[in-house]
């Protein structure tokens, strides 16, 4: 079989890597693919991103099953289109995706179906809004309804901040056509976590549990971006824990999709604050696996993928039984200089090490220029370590980012300390 997958990430990298295993497999395209997809002889990069364009190659080239890894495309229509020329697809539907593509959808579904998240109100007039901001005080959280790329959300932490976010989006248009509505919400304290399920319209799977690390220095300091490093399984998320998120969260979620009549199919990432008595909030929806957890995830995953994607195209999700690594997966995240704001592109990557047992790097910001491998984007590399601990998993991950070399690195060195601090 065929596939193609969506994207040029390193969680499209992941992805394609993991199917790429089968042997029912003949060709993995990824469309457009990075540096990494291209030197992978199992792996062809296409030059194509127009949904359309896409489901005719899908047709041209016998592609029995596509994935679509981040969630602009899903946004756009793109399963629509697919499934529109009886294309088999695995993401949500344009209007299944506002879960994700507008935090008011997402935050008047969640109270509607009385699932956990912070209080909240939807604004578009600037005035009301400062009203509102200077009755519920700081901390407070400001959100643009649509999405801006990781830069649509500022928690602040005082009023002048607050006020400051609200003129961004509403009176500036800072963030365009995402910020003319903005979510203003109570301020969540706790840990976050991130859980992954796949969804084929009723029968829920849910992935390795993961924890992301979205500051850009070591102890969560400086600016949020789009995640520094992610590892598997968060033990945060315990047995308890999973049984309730799934009870008060995930099932609620999918029944209440159903029930409103777009069905949920794709992938389901909710990211979760739990507060300290233990108590799991959706922070957001995400309607597509996370990038950087995809790339420890499926290195954990020991079950032949393709075969769980077939189930979740035809909807049979609920004979699936996946088999995980017993291992901790450590993913470190090397980025450009100058990430987030304005990371510098066609920096030479050398020392990259080959793939073992226990270390495998996915690519994300790269490009082959002349021959050499070069940066072409904001996250570069992530190097994901495995072990027996997550201390061994860290191991295995960091003596390879020690090796591999590009003007102007930037990475964490503490990727995993929530996980230490809890053992
Ligand atoms: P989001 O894109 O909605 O996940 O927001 C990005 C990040 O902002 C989250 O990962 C959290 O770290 C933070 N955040 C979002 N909403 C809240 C909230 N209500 N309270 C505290 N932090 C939040
Ligand atoms: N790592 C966070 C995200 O994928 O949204």
């Amino acid at each position: 079989m065929n596939i193609l997958v969506v994207g040029s990430g390193g969680r499209e990298h992941a992805l394609a890597w993991k199917l790429a295993q089968s042997e029912r497999i003949q060709m993995v395209y990824v469309a457009p693919g990075n540096g990494g997809t291209q030197l992978d002889s199992r792996l062809r990069n296409v030059p194509i991103t127009d949904p359309k364009l896409l489901a005719e190659f899908a047709r041209k080239e016998h592609i029995g099953l596509t994935v679509v890894g981040p969630e602009g495309p899903l946004a756009a229509g793109i399963v629509n289109v697919f499934r529109e020329q009886g294309l088999k697809i695995f993401g949500p539907t344009k209007e299944a995706a506002q879960l994700e593509s507008s935090k008011d959808f997402a935050k008047a579904f969640m109270q509607r179906h009385n699932i956990p998240t912070a209080r909240y109100q939807t604004f578009s007039e600037v005035a009301a809004a400062h009203d509102y901001v200077q009755q519920q005080g700081a901390p407070i959280v400001i959100k643009a309804d649509g999405l801006a790329a990781g830069k649509g959300v500022v928690v602040a932490m005082t009023l002048e901040e607050a006020h400051a976010a609200v003129d961004m989006m509403l009176s500036d248009n800072r963030l365009g056509d995402a910020g003319a509505r903005v979510v203003i919400e109570e301020f969540l304290a706790g840990e976050e976590a991130s859980f992954i399920v796949m969804v084929d319209g009723k029968n829920i799977l849910p992935l390795a549990t993961s924890q992301d690390h979205k500051r850009l220095k070591d102890h969560d300091e400086g600016p949020n971006t789009g995640g520094m490093g992610a590892y598997s399984p968060a033990p945060i998320v315990t047995p308890a824990m999973h049984a309730r998120v799934m009870r008060e969260i995930i099932v609620p979620t999918v029944q209440g999709m159903a029930k409103d009549g777009i069905p949920f199919t794709g992938y389901l990432y909710a990211g979760l604050m739990i507060d300290s008595q233990g108590n799991p909030r959706t922070l957001e929806f995400n309607c597509r696996m996370g990038d950087p957890e995809t790339q420890p995830i499926m290195a954990r995953l020991k079950t032949d993928l393709v075969g769980v994607m077939e189930h979740a195209v035809n909807g049979t999700l609920d004979a699936v039984e996946l088999e995980w690594d017993r291992r901790t997966a450590l993913g470190v995240v090397m980025a450009a200089a100058g990430y987030p704001d304005a990371p510098r592109k066609d920096d030479v990557i050398t020392g990259i090490p080959a793939e073992t047992a226990d270390c495998v790097t996915f690519h994300a910001g790269t490009t082959i220029k002349d021959g050499a491998l070069v940066t072409s984007g904001g996250r570069v590399l992530c190097v994901v370590g495995l072990g027996d601990s997550v201390r061994m998993a860290q191991k295995s991950a960091y003596e390879a980012v020690d090796k591999i070399h590009f003007d102007g690195a930037q990475f964490r060195r503490d990727i995993g300390w929530r996980a230490l601090k809890r053992l």
